[in-house]
């Protein structure tokens, strides 16, 4: 039986330990993924030495906020890591030293490119400056966007980035129109809030949030009624971010995509359930499961 958690705050919510275990059952690994909570940093580094104590230990997931915690504990870093410094994945090498990875950043491009999203030479507007911007902004450039402007409730700390990264900032309230593609990277979805920006800027924009489920629900309604071409929670990031992280503990790539519909499939239809945009009845699915999503199917809108 190998060994894998998920070490943060809040991983009992994750929904890590469902996909890596359809992962393991789908290679045929005996696999044992579960969940550790820590309350601060030293608490953190003492769970992974412990954790990586074990033998049968194969490799962690290091979620909010710990992944620039990861990145100071490991030996080695792994090229994944770049400018970021920030590590999800942690894996023991043969001579027992801990190599830090992120797969976040590839996970995030694998799905864009997946759902058709405008990538090369695109305008990418990133709403946020958090923790979950520096895992992907390299990934992002390296993936051939034309240009990345970094909009933020505090300025500063998107200010913070354009001294690391070739990006443009401004303030959430000030951000210029014309991008192809917006991340929402912002916690306000914890809240139940979608960012506080003018929602013309997402008319015809592609829109994507880094947080899935019901947290990306404000952000989709918000990015729907502005007539966003396209919208997408992180869940298909989270699956493929996961898939890597699998193949580097056990060698193997399991299909991200095919797990995520096993486990989250779109178009389920809500019997008797009205669209309140048009009026149509039986039109309404569920995007995906137990996100609070919902597309009308007659009207095309996310409700
Ligand atoms: P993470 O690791 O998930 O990125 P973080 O480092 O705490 O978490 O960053 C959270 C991001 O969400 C920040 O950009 C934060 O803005 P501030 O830098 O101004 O704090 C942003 N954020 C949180 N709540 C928000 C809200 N209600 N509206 C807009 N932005 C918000």
């Amino acid at each position: 039986m190998r060994r894998c958690s998920v070490i943060g705050a809040h991983t009992s919510l994750s929904y890590s330990p469902r996909i890596h275990a359809e992962f393991a059952h789908t290679a045929g690994i005996e696999l044992d993924y579960g969940y550790i909570e820590t309350p601060d940093e030293d608490g953190f580094a003492a769970a992974v030495r412990e954790f990586f104590a074990h033998e049968d230990a194969a490799g962690m997931n290091v979620t909010v906020p710990y992944k620039s915690a990861a990145a100071a504990l490991a030996d080695v870093l792994h090229i994944s890591v770049g400018r970021g410094a920030a590590v999800n994945t942690l894996a023991r090498l043969e001579d027992g030293r801990l190599a830090g990875h992120n797969t976040d950043g590839a996970g995030l491009i694998q799905d864009l490119k997946h759902l058709g999203c405008p990538l090369t030479g695109a305008r990418a507007l990133i709403l946020g400056a958090g923790g979950a911007v520096r895992g992907v902004l390299d990934a992002l450039i390296a993936a051939g966007v034309g240009s990345i402007c970094i909009a933020n409730r505090t300025p500063g700390r998107a200010a913070e980035l354009a001294e690391i990264w070739d990006v443009e900032t401004c303030a959430l309230g000030d951000v210029p129109p014309g991008a192809e593609l917006i991340i929402n990277a912002t916690a306000a979805g914890q809240s139940a809030e979608a960012p506080q920006i003018d929602p013309e800027i997402l008319s015809g924009a592609f829109c994507y949030d880094l947080s899935y489920g019901i947290i990306a629900r404000p952000f989709a309604l918000l990015a729907s009624a502005a007539g966003a071409s396209g919208w997408a929670d992180g869940i298909g990031m989270l699956h493929r971010q996961a898939a890597l992280s699998f193949e580097i503990w056990h060698g193997v790539r399991p299909d991200a995509e095919a797990v995520r519909q096993t486990l989250f499939g779109r178009g389920r239809f809500i019997a008797g359930a009205g669209c309140r945009e048009c009026g149509s009845v039986d039109s309404i699915c569920e995007a995906y499961s137990d996100s609070g999503v919902y597309r009308c199917v007659a009207c095309d809108r996310l409700v």
